[in-house]
């Protein structure tokens, strides 16, 4: 695996990888590599000749009040990691790399970046978009793979590549779960043992509203009542939103179809945690 730590030295690499013909792919990630982060090479790996991955704990998509200085960091560990995986290019810049001194451009898709944890992470989706267009650009991959863990930046990132012309196919991937269906997080670590115990709350909230729509429920409103219901039950979980949305454009919907995105986020502790399932999946 080739370790490029610099702008100039991760292109060249990339423009040879398509020079040879080869179908590059990205998997673009902040570390602290898991299950979740490795399905996404696994995927990467199946349709591209050439798999490439990137490490950067973005500061641009962290709020001033949150974890960045506390994020989990383990390179070397995360380096093994993807080695395993047989990946060839691992992108690892510094800050000072990835935003020259003085930068101000920045990339916003309107609108989309203010629903869902854009809410409740003002800059946020700037942030990830201005990353992961900075990215494209150095790259410049055939493919781009992403989770669906975080389904609302999929639909950014899709509306991004649409509107700025990019070249890239974005793949969105399943959510990777704990056998006792917790979505995997690096920030899973965060959670001590009991806060571990009332994390599955998120999960529990989303199951419970889809049997209720595979039961034949379809309006929103009840739905959410429930999912927020569940939530509630576990009294140290401090829900900040839970919505059902068009999985596209992060419309409230009334009537709820097949296809319909379910979404929870939520504080356990001082861990904010999110959720979703995708109904009649
Ligand atoms: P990060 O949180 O490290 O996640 C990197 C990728 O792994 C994202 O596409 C995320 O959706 C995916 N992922 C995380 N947990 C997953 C799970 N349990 N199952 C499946 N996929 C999972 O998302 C980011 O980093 C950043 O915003 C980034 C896109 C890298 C821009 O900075």
């Amino acid at each position: 695996m080739k370790i490029c730590k610099t702008v100039q030295e991760m292109r060249e690499q990339c423009d040879a990888a398509r020079r040879s013909g080869k179908r590059l792919g990205i998997v673009p990630t902040m570390g602290a590599l898991h299950e979740g982060h490795l399905s996404l090479v696994r995927a990467a790996r199946k349709s591209c000749g050439v798999v490439a991955a990137s490490i950067f704990v973005n500061p641009a998509q962290f709020g001033p009040n949150e974890d960045l200085a506390k994020y989990p960091r383990n390179f070397e560990r995360d380096c093994e990691l993807l080695k395993a995986e047989k990946v060839e290019l691992l992108f690892a810049p510094t800050v000072e790399e990835v935003y020259p001194e003085g930068a101000v451009t920045w990339v916003t898709v309107e609108g989309l970046s203010e629903k869902l944890d854009g809410r409740s992470r003002p800059g946020h989706f700037r942030g990830v978009t201005t990353v992961v267009a900075k990215l494209f650009h150095i790259v410049q991959p055939n493919a781009a793979f992403f989770g669906r863990k975080d389904a609302a930046q999929v639909a950014i990132i899709r509306k991004m590549v649409r509107d700025l012309h990019f070249a890239v196919e974005i793949v969105a991937c399943p959510i990777v779960r704990e056998v006792d269906g917790l979505a995997l997080s690096s920030r899973n670590v965060y959670l001590d043992a009991a806060q571990r115990e009332q994390a599955l709350a998120l999960y529990r909230s989303l199951t419970r509203v889809k049997e209720m729509w595979e039961a034949g429920e379809r309006n929103a409103a009840r739905l959410i009542e429930a999912g927020r219901d569940e939530i509630g039950r576990e009294r140290s979980v401090r829900p900040d939103y839970f919505e059902i949305v068009d999985a596209e454009n992060l419309d409230e919907v009334t009537n709820v179809e097949r296809g319909t995105l379910v979404a929870v986020a939520a504080f356990v502790g001082t861990t904010r945690l999110i959720d979703n399932v995708v109904l009649g999946e």
